[in-house]
């Protein structure tokens, strides 16, 4: 089995070539330099070189409040570029791993999402990457698509390294409470995505941590996991405005992924743990 990773300098690309690795699988990360999604030709070019049998697609456009002032970007990006990927994999029979997000749906309610819940996308890269999934429902068979959320890693900005350096620098942050879902390590999502691959167990799954919580929650474990004193002070979302408007339920049933035999994920607590403890040996070699 050959894989090829897009969006391999990103927070989950990252940790999935890394996991291929460590499983002794032939893997190819590509990124930016090596292809743009939109471009569809360089995508087959490149993809028909090295004929892989699956393609892990992690590249997208991940920016979601700039999002919302260069909507057309973002949709060739995320639409255009997966359909790109899509026709290339289908080119070689390549099985495609393509990653989603819980912001396909509306956030509202307060019942865990499924994988059959109706889409209802209320931001634009919600739109986007719900374009990504089209196209890959519409043209493909063989593939595995996993919604996932408040995804944390070693390769990128995230919410634990922002609160990690706030929580240094000052006595007192506020961060929401009213928006909860489940934040999830990239080394956990890579290790489902690597378990998955070789099987034959196709379809939609969400994959996150397990255990749900808000932002501001969160933030307190982080604070309390680096030993930091900084306090917290939940505020609603109404008090901190964003260009893109966020899901407040971004719950995610994870019962088909565990019934499928691929779960259940770590719980929250335990992944952050292991992150930054991963965090902080990376910084003391520097
Ligand atoms: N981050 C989250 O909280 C979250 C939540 C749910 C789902 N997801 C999904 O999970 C996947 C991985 O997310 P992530 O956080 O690992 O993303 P990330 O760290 O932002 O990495 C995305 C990668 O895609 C590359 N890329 C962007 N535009 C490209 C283009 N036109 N052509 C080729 N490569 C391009 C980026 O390169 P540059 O850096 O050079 O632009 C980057 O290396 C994405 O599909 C994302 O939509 C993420």
């Amino acid at each position: 089995m050959k894989v090829l990773v897009t969006g391999a300098k990103g927070q989950l690309g990252w940790d999935v070539l890394r996991e291929l690795d460590r499983r002794g699988i032939p893997c190819r990360g590509t990124d930016v330099e090596d292809f743009d999604l939109t471009d569809g030709p360089a995508v087959k070019d490149f993809v028909r070189e090295y004929m892989p049998d699956v393609i892990v697609h992690c590249a997208a456009y991940t920016a979601v409040d700039k999002a919302e002032s260069e909507p057309e970007i973002c949709a060739r990006v995320n639409g255009d570029g997966t359909m790109n990927v899509v026709r290339a994999a289908l080119s070689v029979g390549a099985k495609l791993v393509y990653i989603s997000t819980d912001y396909v749906f509306s956030g509202e309610g307060e019942e865990p999402w499924t994988e059959e819940d109706p889409y209802q996308p209320k931001n634009v890269y919600g739109l986007s990457k719900l374009q990504g999934e089209i196209a890959v429902r519409s043209l493909m068979k063989r593939y595995f698509l996993l919604r996932t959320s408040w995804v944390f890693g070693l390769h990128g900005r995230n919410f634990v390294r922002t609160m990690r350096q706030l929580g240094r620098e000052r006595n007192e942050i506020r961060v929401v409470d009213d928006q909860v879902g489940s934040p999830t390590y990239t080394v956990d999502l890579a290790r489902v995505i690597c378990n998955m691959i070789p099987t034959e167990k196709y379809g939609i799954y969400h994959v996150c941590n397990s255990g749900w919580m808000s932002w501001a929650h969160f933030a307190e474990l982080i604070m309390a996991e680096e030993m930091l004193r900084c306090k917290v002070s939940p505020v609603p979302t109404s008090e901190y405005p964003t260009p893109a408007h966020r899901p407040l339920n971004s719950r995610m049933s994870t019962r088909k992924l565990n019934e499928a035999g691929f779960g259940p994920m770590p719980g929250v607590e335990d992944a952050l743990h292991r992150y930054l403890q991963e965090l902080a040996a990376e910084q003391r070699e520097g």
